[in-house]
């Protein structure tokens, strides 16, 4: 479900407005707030700027044309984007002529569009998630006569292919593969701003995969709100097998999935792919209590949880699993969270990320009470970190005296030492001479903190 029509469309504008500003010399910013598919719909804005003609800012701060790519999962993250977008009034102030857009999951919220229009005047637009190839048209029209455009829902959902992209790093990539979530767990937002689920056509995405690879990528990450429902003419464990047989030294990640389809035919994908499909798999529990699951809407209860967590450590002896979890959803009495602090112990996970529940408008569980105080959120808060707390550098503890294939990401001046990830997704940090950043090493661990582990290379 491809529409080209759309993407021939926004070539046009991005004509136009390059014509505009040839040789004016004019800088562009993006800031992104939110997850991996907001970080990887950040990178098509800025093919999208730079097709246009506009230069990255110099100095990350100025710039001509401001696009606030924006998350609307919790209430806080929506208040730092709105916080960052009001000091850039002043901005506007000293350049009158800068174009200001809010996109992403936010701008698909009416009343948070309405809120711009009303108390940010200096934005110029916004669009919706399944609206971003509009932005060149959005510029094109804010350029030529100040036109302000509000698009909170889309024309139409279709995927656009072949949209120009300036990705950030030159050795690991995002690849979205779908779109949009069908499951409506209570709590959540992103059914209602990313709309339906969608999936781009197999061969779209393998070729993409092809091009990254031959370019030297080392680690792609496929992306989806709930990943493993892709469904094309393969479903996902064909998917990921199919882009695992493609030559080359590489791994392949992939988030996130949703337990209900995490099916046995993808954990035996993982299991005999080779090591090409990385042991790590980010499987979202939420709550460890039954009554809970089930208001939440997420369709298994612990048991069968669990059973898809001994399939997994039963295939891939090594993996590393992660979770998140939801703490202080309405109604979660002391047993609940007890339920949850149990379901950790026994579960084990490498790590966990925790949220306090966060009401958002429009969904379900928003018309129930937020009855669990603030005080109490916060205190069940600090007991599973506690928890998870000792449970975290035990798990390290299992690959000490290994070697793992690590892709070297970076190197710390300061401490003398480079940083990269292991397949597992454990940062890895290790001294030596010298190695290349963006190549794969081999390293002996020789001890694990509580967040990484240290460890030196092996020729
Ligand atoms: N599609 C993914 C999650 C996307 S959102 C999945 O199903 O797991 C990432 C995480 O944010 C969720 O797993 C959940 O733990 C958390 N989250 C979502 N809505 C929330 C809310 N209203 N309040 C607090 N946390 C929330
Ligand atoms: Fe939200 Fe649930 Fe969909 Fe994840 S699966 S994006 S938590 S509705
Ligand atoms: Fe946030 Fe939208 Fe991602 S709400 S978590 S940026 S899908």
């Amino acid at each position: 479900m491809s529409n080209n029509s759309a993407f021939s469309e926004t070539n046009t504008y991005i004509n136009a407005v390059s014509t505009l500003i040839r040789g004016r010399g004019l800088h562009y910013l993006v800031l992104t707030f939110g997850c991996q598919q907001n970080e990887s719909d950040s990178e098509k804005i800025r093919g999208m700027c730079e097709a246009m003609g506009y230069t990255p800012s110099p100095d990350g701060e100025r710039a001509d044309l401001l696009i606030v790519n924006t998350c609307a999962i919790r209430e806080h993250a929506e208040m730092k984007a709105l916080s960052i977008l009001g000091n850039f009034k002043s901005h506007k102030i000293e350049n009158p002529d800068m174009i200001i857009g809010v996109v992403g999951c936010m701008a698909a919220e009416k009343d948070v569009v309405a809120r711009i229009k009303r108390s940010f005047s200096f934005v110029s637009f916004t669009a919706e998630p399944a609206s971003l190839h509009k932005i060149p048209e959005l510029v094109s029209n804010a350029m030529i006569n100040g036109e302000k455009s509000f698009l909170a829902t889309p024309d139409s959902y279709d995927i656009v292919e072949d949209m120009p992209v300036v990705r950030l790093n030159k050795f690991r990539a995002w690849v979205s593969v779908m779109y949009g979530c069908n499951n409506f767990c209570s709590y959540c937002i992103v059914p209602y701003v990313r709309g339906r689920e969608r999936s781009r056509d197999s061969s779209a995405i393998i070729k993409e995969c092809q091009e990254l690879i031959s370019a030297g990528v080392k680690e792609i990450t496929l992306l989806g709100q709930n990943v493993n429902s892709y469904r094309s003419d393969i479903n996902f464990a064909g998917l990921v097998t199919r882009i695992s047989e493609i030559e080359g030294d590489f791994i392949i990640r992939f988030m996130t999935s949703h337990p209900k389809d995490t099916s046995d035919e993808l954990i035996r994908a993982i299991s005999t792919s080779g090591g090409k499909i990385a042991p790590h798999f980010h499987l979202p529990l939420q709550s460890g209590s039954d009554a809970v699951l089930k208001r939440m809407n997420r369709t298994y209860d612990l048991e069968r949880f669990m059973s898809t967590v001994d399939k997994l450590r039963l295939a891939v002896p090594d993996i590393a699993i992660t979770t998140d979890i939801i703490v202080g959803f309405p109604g979660e009495s002391e047993e609940d969270f007890s339920k949850t602090l149990g379901a950790l112990r026994r579960a084990r996970f490498d790590m966990v990320y925790a949220f306090i529940y966060s009401e958002r408008k429009g969904t379900r569980s928003a018309t129930w009470e937020d009855d669990v105080s603030k005080e109490i959120k916060t205190d069940r808060m600090t007991r599973l970190l506690k928890l998870q707390g000792e449970i975290s550098p035990e798990r390290n503890e299992r690959f000490v005296g290994q070697t793992l294939k690590v892709l070297v990401e970076s190197f710390d001046g300061q401490e003398g030492v480079y940083i990269g990830h292991s397949p597992h997704n454990k940062q890895v940090r290790f001294a030596c001479e010298r190695v290349e950043i963006g190549s794969f090493v081999n390293v002996l661990i020789k001890s694990a903190k509580n967040t990484c582990l240290i460890g030196t290379v092996q020729v």
